[in-house]
This record gives structure tokens, sequence and C-alpha cells, in this order.
């Protein structure tokens, strides 16, 4: 499938929506969405590493503004980023680098410790990148960036200082953004970096989101016809 894409994104990025519509459909509970959908997450982004050869994989899992939820939702959440990002990781994601956006030092310890050793471990692979948004709000994001500019005693900042600064420091800017579920918005994310990204919006609900939806998508991509503002030239 992929020798049949000619173009295709450095750098992709999931908001991963639909897990409690897709168990309410079944008449599950929530949580058991959201364990379908971490599930999924591991295939979908395994796909675009290995299968694809997509640099950069970003990944919405967790907003600021899902500690709105219940507590009892958020517990299980957690349960689940811990299995995520347990010991296997780097067995599982061999040649990616993890880098996390968002301040998940909040979370409970013993993942909080997790992630950092995952971060260490990880830190010199160059050939892949996960941005893993747990925590994270786009807006938190960059306001984060001007202050450590602020702090580094700036007096302004310029698009280039910004860029520096985000949690993606370094990295290409968004290409395509998907998000699952049929809503068709943003939610905060990466509102920085998506600024010229192509936005697709599948109505499948993330746990359904396989290997053929994302063959799919890429195709969709690949036929946008990107100008970044200019216009072609008539011949
Ligand atoms: C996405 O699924 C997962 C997170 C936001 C953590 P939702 O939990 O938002 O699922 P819906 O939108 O209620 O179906
Ligand atoms: C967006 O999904 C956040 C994540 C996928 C982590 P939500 O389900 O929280 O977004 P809204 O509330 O529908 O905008
Ligand atoms: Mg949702």
């Amino acid at each position: 499938m992929k020798e049949e894409l000619k173009i295709l994104p450095k750098h992709i990025g999931f908001i991963i929506d639909g897990n409690g519509r897709w168990a309410k459909e079944r008449g599950l509970p929530r949580s058991m969405g959201h364990d379908a959908g971490m599930k999924n997450l591991d295939v979908v982004i395994k796909e675009c590493f290995y299968t694809y050869g997509i640099k950069t994989v970003s990944l919405y899992a967790f907003s600021t503004e899902n500690w709105n939820r219940p507590k009892k939702e958020i517990d299980f959440l957690i349960k689940c980023f811990r299995k995520y990002l347990n010991k296997s990781f780097v067995e599982r994601y061999p040649k990616v680098k993890l880098n996390i956006m968002g301040d998940y030092t909040v979370f409970p310890q013993d993942l909080v410790e997790n992630a950092k050793r995952t971060i260490e471990e990880t830190k010199n692979n160059t050939e892949f990148v996960l941005n893993l948004g747990i925590n994270y709000s786009g807006q938190d994001e960059i306001v984060y960036a001007v202050n450590k500019i602020i702090k580094s005693g700036e007096k302004e900042v310029s698009r280039k200082t910004i860029e520096d600064n985000l949690y993606t420091a370094c990295q290409e800017p968004l290409d395509f953004c998907i998000r699952t579920s049929g809503e068709q918005r943003i939610s905060n994310f990466m509102l920085w970096q998506i600024s010229y990204a192509e936005l697709y919006f599948p109505k499948t609900y993330w746990p359904d989101f396989g290997k053929k939806d994302l063959f799919l998508a890429l195709k969709e991509f690949e036929k946008r016809d990107r100008r970044f503002g200019a216009i072609k030239e008539e011949k």
C-alpha cells in the first residue's frame, strides 16, 4: 500500500476522539472505549513509523480541559497512560524518541518516573519522534514558550524564538492532522504548529480507525493542493 503513495506527510497529528461513543454504542462503560482506543494507538502509530516511514507523529491523548471529566474516568485514563509508557515502550517502539508535550509531572509519581526514564532511554534515537500530548494545551504551550524566552533575558519574541521554545523545537511543522469521530474542531491541539496543516475529519471513532483508514487518510493527504499562500505559476 505504501508504494501507491508518492507524497507523505513528514509530521502527522492525531486527535484521538470517539472512545466514549464507541463504548456507548456497544452498551459498554466509557472505560472500555479508552481501553480499545489505547490498543489501537499502538497499531496506528507503528504503521505510521514502520510502514510509511513518517518521521514525526503527534498524539493528543489528554487535554488540560479533560481534567473536567469525572474522577473515575480520569483515573482510568491515567491507568492507560501508565500502561502505555511502561518499561516495554522501548521494545515496542524501536528507533523512536519519546517527547512529552504538556506538564506530565502532575501525574502520579510512578507514571512520572516511567515517563522520565523512557525519555532518557530514547533521547538519542534520531529516526522517529513521538510527541505525546498529556495534560496538553496548545495555548499553554505558547505561553510556556514565551515565558521561557522572557526568563532567558530576551526583550522581544520572534517566530523563530517561539518555535525554538515549543515542545516541538527543531521539528517540522504539522503537515496533516486527523481528528476521528466526526467532530470538526481542533480543541486546543498544537495551535502554533498546525498553521498550515491539512485537516481531515473521518467519522470513524478512534478505536475503529485502523490501518485501512490510515491508508485512505494518507491517500486524501496526497490529493491536497498545498499552496502556503502562494499561487501556481501559469504555464
Ligand atoms: C477521546 O475519546 C479520548 C480522550 C479525550 C481522552 P473521548 O473520551 O473524548 O470520546 P467521546 O468524544 O466522549 O466519544
Ligand atoms: C480532544 O477531545 C482532546 C483529546 C483528544 C485528548 P475532547 O473529546 O476532549 O474534545 P471536545 O471536548 O469534544 O472538544
Ligand atoms: Mg471526545
